[in-house]
């Protein structure tokens, strides 16, 4: 029997309807194969009878989709969701025609949604579905099947309805995963207990500068960092809300880049995520995912938009100046008035950035001496900045944004952000440096899942013990803290992925590390943030060990960290030395040498 054909992504259940296994291959127009499929003894007969799913397709004898890259859902929305998968390529020409449904229960006995779908040589045989009538605010299962395989099950979440008030969102983000050792943090965030949902931040994958040109070259990065079980497995288990950085395009890509590569790097991207691009713009990705009333999940695009990078460092040069030119950009003139609408009209508790790039401020030498009034020529945010072509690169597009906030009094703003590789959390105002700017939000910027830079490894690779290599990046992180007196927390060395918790009372930020050099790791908490709803004055840190990993069997030399207090008074001069050069130096224990803070290579993310 050759089944009917249908419209792809065509939902055959009723919305609202719960449906039998049979009930639902009835819908489909399969009834009349699942008797057959049980009596061959196969145990998913949905899946056998999909063999016969052809509906004209000429798939090769012994074809099978092997379902290489796992499944996906993503954006939650209040009454679905978007789910993903790719099939392996048959050969020729044809569609792969794949049934899709989603259950209320694990063992797949009661279908709420369901369909075909194609993956067709177009998308890379990957193939999206579009989920609408689902109840708000609760989990589902799903699943695809074909020519007589079915898929690793997945679970996927619904969102609260707009007009709820749900009590919770807690979410882990992270970015910057390096096939360089083991994703066992992807493992950790599929085993955390709570979360709602992941976010990545970005460098997903980390394409080659020179050979990843064409788009099929593209989609095989994606291809080949989902050959890791642990990367499939997080995925399947929660929904992916993603954007990306630079490592999907090629290092410290922006708008100027060859547009034919662009598109193919982004067309890819989209392909390969369980998104569906906004506006009917096919390479859109800022978009907004709510929570009810508590959360606004706003997704911003730092790179395809943006200005050149800067990275000059030192604001005295013309180079370096030119972070202070009001027309640079990191979001482009579009998306910079969507978000600042996004922000105006945004009528949740909190709303928290989906940010690829580390927003706060990071300099590695304050040059105004924190004197008041200014000395002629000296600008009022003059520094030697971290080389790490971030938001600084952009300061008046930052501080135009954190002015916004203030002047229509938002609160309750945050940026969860990747890419720099290194640990930091920032209170945001508008000018660090103006006693009397407001404190408008804070930015939380995980470090990487398994990317460099390993800098205890480096320091041991260069003769230094690893517990002298630990207490020197330690007193570099409280030495940047003292220069930064706007950061709560620096850390260079661990490895790992952050956790937010959002409540109508406060928000809780976990940062977790992890030792992706072995198998069996589990995480430990480096740091805790209590944010209160509407006093950002009032955040509190809880400082933990930061494990000391790379073999080391030694107890590592405790630094202690500096105690934390918001800048909501004057802000403290610098404690530090300031020089000429564009170093700032910090005395290593154990008479190690001691190195500037603009040594470590990997700023760039
Ligand atoms: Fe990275």
């Amino acid at each position: 029997m050759t089944p009917p054909r249908r419209d792809a992504t065509t939902n055959v259940v009723p919305p609202g309807s719960r449906v039998s296994r049979r009930g639902f291959l009835e819908l489909l127009g399969l009834a009349g194969a699942a008797g057959a499929a049980g009596a061959m003894g196969l145990a998913s007969p949905l899946g056998a009878q999909t063999a016969a799913v052809g509906g004209g397709a000429a798939l090769p004898p012994g074809y099978a989709p092997g379902w290489p890259d796992g499944v996906m859902s993503g954006d939650p929305q209040p009454d679905g969701t978007v789910l993903w998968t790719r099939v392996a390529d048959p050969g020729v020409a044809d569609d792969v025609p794949i049934v899709w449904e989603v259950a209320e229960d694990a063992a797949f006995g009661t279908v709420v949604a369901g369909g075909m779908v194609a993956a067709g040589s177009a998308t890379g045989r990957t193939a999206k579905v579009v989920v609408t009538g689902l109840a708000s605010d609760r989990w589902y299962h799903y699943r695809f099947s074909a020519a007589g395989s079915t898929s690793p099950a997945g679970r996927l979440r619904t969102a609260p309805d707009t007009g709820a008030s749900p009590d919770a969102l807690t979410l882990a983000w992270c970015s910057c995963q390096q096939r360089s050792s083991l994703f066992v943090a992807q493992r950790a965030v599929a085993n955390e207990p709570d979360l709602d949902l992941w976010m990545h931040l970005g460098d997903y994958v980390y394409v080659n500068d020179v050979t990843t040109l064409s788009l099929d070259d593209y989609r095989s990065m994606y291809r080949l960092w989902r050959t890791d079980a642990d990367l499939r497995l997080v995925q399947a288990q929660l929904p992916t809300v993603a954007v990306w950085d630079d490592g999907e395009f090629y290092n410290g890509i922006d708008r100027t880049g060859d547009p034919t590569r662009l598109a193919n790097a982004m067309t890819a991207w989209v392909e390969n995520f369980p998104i569906v691009p906004p506006g009917g713009d096919p390479t859109r990705i800022h978009r907004s995912i709510r929570w009810g009333d508590l959360v606004d999940l706003v997704m911003i695009d730092t790179r395809q938009y943006r200005d050149p990078a800067i990275d000059a460092t030192d604001t005295r040069t013309p180079e370096g100046a030119a972070i202070f030119d009001p027309s640079r950009t990191t979001l482009g003139t579009a998306q910079r008035a969507w978000l600042l609408d996004q922000l105006d009209t945004s009528a949740a508790r909190w709303r928290a950035l989906g940010n690829s790039y580390n927003f706060g401020m990071w300099r590695l030498d304050d040059l105004d001496d924190g004197t008041r009034p200014l000395p002629p020529g000296v600008h009022q945010n003059e520094g030697i900045y971290a080389p790490n072509e971030a938001w600084d690169d952009y300061w008046a597009e930052r501080e135009a944004i954190l002015e916004h906030l203030a002047a229509n009094g938002i609160d309750n703003t945050v940026s969860l952000s990747g890419h720099t590789h290194i640990w930091i959390a920032s209170a945001l105002s508008p000018d660090p440096d103006d006693v009397s700017s407001p404190l408008v939000g804070y930015d939380f910027t995980c470090g990487s899942l398994t990317s460099d830079p390993d800098v205890i490894g480096q320091a041991v690779g260069n003769g230094s013990t690893p517990q002298d290599a630990y207490a020197f990046y330690r007193n570099v992180s409280e030495k940047s803290r003292e220069i930064n007196p706007w950061q709560a927390y620096v850390n260079f060395h661990n490895f790992g992925y952050g956790v937010a918790t959002f409540t109508r009372d406060e928000l809780v930020v976990e940062y977790k590390a992890i030792d992706v050099h072995d198998d069996g790791a589990d995480p430990t908490l480096l740091a805790r943030f209590v944010l209160p709803s509407g006093d950002p004055c009032a955040m509190s840190v809880e400082y933990f060990d930061e494990p000391l990993y790379n073999g080391a069997t030694a107890a590592p030399t405790p630094v202690p960290h500096l105690p934390w207090q918001a800048p909501c008074q004057a802000v403290q001069p610098p404690t530090t030395t300031t020089t000429a050069d564009t170093t700032t130096t910090t005395a290593a224990p154990g008479g190690t040498a001691a190195q500037p803070v603009t040594a470590n290579p990997s700023f760039t993310g």
